[in-house]
Order: C-alpha cells, then structure tokens, then sequence
C-alpha cells in the first residue's frame, strides 16, 4: 500500500495538534469556521505524481474524475500537473474549462448525455466521449452531423465482472445500467464504423469503485483485449483503451494495492499493444487528501448511548449514510483524559443522520473532530438538506492557507426561489 491509498502522511499530530502540513487544524477552524473542508496541496501533488511515475513507461494519459471532487482549485492543481479530465456533465465540463483544463485532455462517460450536453462538448473538441448505448450512438450521430462535425468516440463496455464493491457503486456487473451488454459491443462498433459523423478512436470500461482487490480490474482489462482482437479482425482499430477508475484507498483497515501495484497489473495486461492508456482515477486522487474539520457542539448522554453532537452532518458528508461508509474521526486536539463511547452525529433531523457509530474518544464540548479520508465524494456530494449552508473549503500548501470556496450563506440558499403569486 502506497502513502496516497492510505491516510496521507500530510495530515499528522504535532505536539498534540493535528496538522496538515504545517498548520494545526485548530488554526483553520480559528480563521475559516466549521464545518470545513481541509485538502492537502501537496498530498494531492504527490497522489498524481505518483500515478504519472507509476504509467511513465506507456504512453498514457491520466483523466482525472471530476465528480470525486470538482472544486475549480483541485481542477486547476491537476491541469496543471497534465491532468485530463472524465466528466459526466455539461457542468462538469464547464468546471474544467473554467479552472483551465485541456479540452483534449476530456472523456465524456455517463449513461445519460441529453444532446444539448453533446453539443458543448462537440463545440469544446473533447478527445472522447464513452457511449454507453445504441440509443446514445445514435443521438451523438445526429447532433455531431447537425454540426458538420465527426465525433470521436468509444464505447463503454460491460465486461460482467464482480468488482466486489459495496453494490451502489459497483458498475460492471450485467445487471447494472451502464455500458454496453459484452455481447452487444461488436455490433455496436460495427454500427458506429458505418456512422458517418462519428469516429472510433477508444474502447472502454469501468467496473466500479473503492476496489480493494487487483483481480477485477485484471479480468475487465482481459475481456476488453479480448474484444479489441476480435475488432482488429474486422479492421477496426483503436488509438487508446481506458481502463476506468475504481482504485481504493484506505478508509479503515482496507489494504488496497497501491498506485505502483495497480499501474504494473494494468501495463502488464497490455503487454504487446500500442495503444495510449487512459484511467479514469478520482478517489485516490483525492480521497485521503482531504479532511472535514468539525466542531462538537453538545456531548448528551442517553440512556443506551452516548452521543457526540457535531455541526457537520450528513448533507455535508453523505457517504456514512448513504453507503454505511466508515470514515476515520480523529481529535483535533489529543487529549488523555478517560475515552467514552461516541455515537458520532449531527444535528439534522434524520436517525441516519451520522458520521461515525461507536467511537472511543476523549473528548468535551467545543472540541474539534477531523473526518478523515473526506477529499473524495464528500464535498461533491453535498447537500443544502434541513436549509444548511454548504461547508467552505480550504486548501493548504505548507504554511499557507486559502479559501477555496466560499461557505454558502443562507441568502444564497433561496435566491433563486419565488413566492408565488
Ligand atoms: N469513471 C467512471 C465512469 C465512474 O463512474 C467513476 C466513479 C470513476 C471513473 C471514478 O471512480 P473512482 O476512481 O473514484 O473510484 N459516491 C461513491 C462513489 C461513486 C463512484 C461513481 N463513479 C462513494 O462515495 O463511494
């Protein structure tokens, strides 16, 4: 396991003072409030660089995925790095190109692209879009040729393989909605070979998320190269295969292969091939990058369970409710006075409105908790439930701390919203 699929040696006690890099936590909260995102510049540096070293014998390009995290900073970061970019929106799309992203540097993936998203990203000349249906091949046709424009495309196929993920977020079973049936693809290509406004240029998959094991990941590549053969037969060829996203990190006790591991199981199922290599990473980009700070608002002691009452909740970190997820909570301040059993929640009115169950800590009112592992899909997926305002976000580099986005006032909240006459 390598130093960014585990807790990020960029976040660690200092004299009893939690700190990322080189600023105690206590300090943000001080100046930037709480609930707050906290992300590491140079954790998330070293992430990407590592996977950059890890592939640098193969042609490859890295795409990072937005939704784990789509802050423009983070964008900005990764562009800079030579990051591309898998967006599954036209929002997405914006985002990227908003914080300087290379058009060319884009892969469109999702199920479900209206043709206005098309067009945008026809206009912005993106490298690919990863059609997940005959529907869609269709749809991209028509839009592209009312254009007077060739889109390049992939197809994004299923290659029924068990990623052995929590079932939300495992995507290359036959069962689930995405991509095209195995047995469907060469049709498919066929069809798209005699579609005058499109292009083959990729073949793709995705299995899933939060993988901990390098098997599935081997098995997807194999059908994949399986069918890329079968294709050459008839001529049709590619210029890249994108292996998706799906590496985990640790949250908890996992061990997940590390960046180096993972890319050499990749470089070694494509042994002999030319084609680039694309992966789509989010969460090991980012997830133990980042931290959300947050304040103990009450201790309260019921009759079965302690509770440590905090003012983040689940709309500003959802995946403990959402997937039963375990994050990692962390005093901000280490303290040695006896340990309690902590229900740890926030104060939205929902049971499932929690961060972590049974949590041993010495703690006290007003204290200050880190969730760790929080970078990825933890601001992305956040919410303005029970009219709560979203977090700010705060990136470090060294001993400098910056905004990065703003926290939401409740003005903002309902500035779009009419009383209706
Ligand atoms: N590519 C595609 C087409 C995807 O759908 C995803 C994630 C990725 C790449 C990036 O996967 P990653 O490397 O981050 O595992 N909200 C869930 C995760 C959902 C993932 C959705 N797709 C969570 O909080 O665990």
């Amino acid at each position: 396991m390598s130093e960014h699929t585990k807790y990020s040696n960029c976040f660690k006690y200092q004299d009893s003072q939690l700190c990322v890099e080189n600023i105690p936590l206590e300090n943000i909260a001080q100046r930037f409030g709480t609930p707050c995102y906290v992300y590491s510049h140079q954790a998330l540096s070293n992430a990407y660089r590592q996977f950059e070293v890890a592939l640098q014998s193969r042609e490859h390009l890295i795409c990072y995925a937005v939704k784990a995290n789509s802050n423009l900073a983070i964008l900005n970061l990764l562009a800079k790095l030579g990051a591309g970019f898998d967006i599954v929106s036209a929002g997405e799309l914006q985002r990227v190109l908003a914080a300087g992203g290379a058009a060319n540097k884009i892969v469109f993936s999702g199920v479900g692209k209206t043709a206005d998203e098309m067009k945008l990203a026809l206009q912005a000349d993106i490298l690919c879009f990863n059609v997940e249906s005959s529907a869609e091949l269709e749809r991209l046709n028509e839009v592209a040729k009312k254009m007077g424009k060739v889109a390049p495309i992939s197809l994004r196929v299923n290659p029924d393989v068990d990623a052995k993920t929590h079932p939300y977020i495992s995507t290359g079973l036959k069962q689930n909605k995405f991509g095209v049936a195995y047995t469907e693809a060469l049709a498919l290509y066929r069809k798209a070979q005699t579609s005058k406004n499109l292009r083959i240029v990729g073949m793709d998959c995705h299995i899933g998320s939060q993988l901990t094991d390098l098997a599935p990941f081997i098995a997807a590549t194999e059908k994949m190269l399986a069918l890329v053969d079968m294709l050459a037969q008839e001529d049709i060829r590619f210029e890249h295969l994108d292996l998706g996203g799906g590496l985990g990190i640790q949250y908890q006790d996992e061990v997940p292969p590390s960046i180096v591991d993972y890319a050499q199981a990749l470089i070694g199922a494509m042994h002999g091939r030319t084609e680039k290599i694309i992966v789509e990473p989010g969460r090991v980009l980012v997830g133990n990058a980042g931290v959300l700070l947050t304040k103990v608002e009450y201790l309260k002691h019921g009759e079965e369970k302690h509770f440590a009452i905090v003012d983040a909740a689940m709309n500003d970190l959802m995946r403990p409710a959402l997937y039963d997820a375990y994050h990692h909570i962390q005093p901000v301040h280490k303290n040695t006075g006896n340990k309690q059993t902590y229900e740890i929640v926030g104060p939205i009115c929902e049971t499932g409105d929690f961060l972590g169950n049974a949590r041993s800590l010495s703690i006290t009112q007003g204290d200050l908790l880190a969730i760790m592992s929080a970078g990825a899909y933890g601001m992305s997926m956040s919410s303005n439930y029970n009219s709560r305002p979203r977090a700010a976000e705060v990136m470090v580099s060294g001993d400098v701390a910056q905004v990065i986005r703003e926290r939401e006032t409740v003005a903002q909240l309902f500035s779009g919203e009419k009383i209706f006459v």
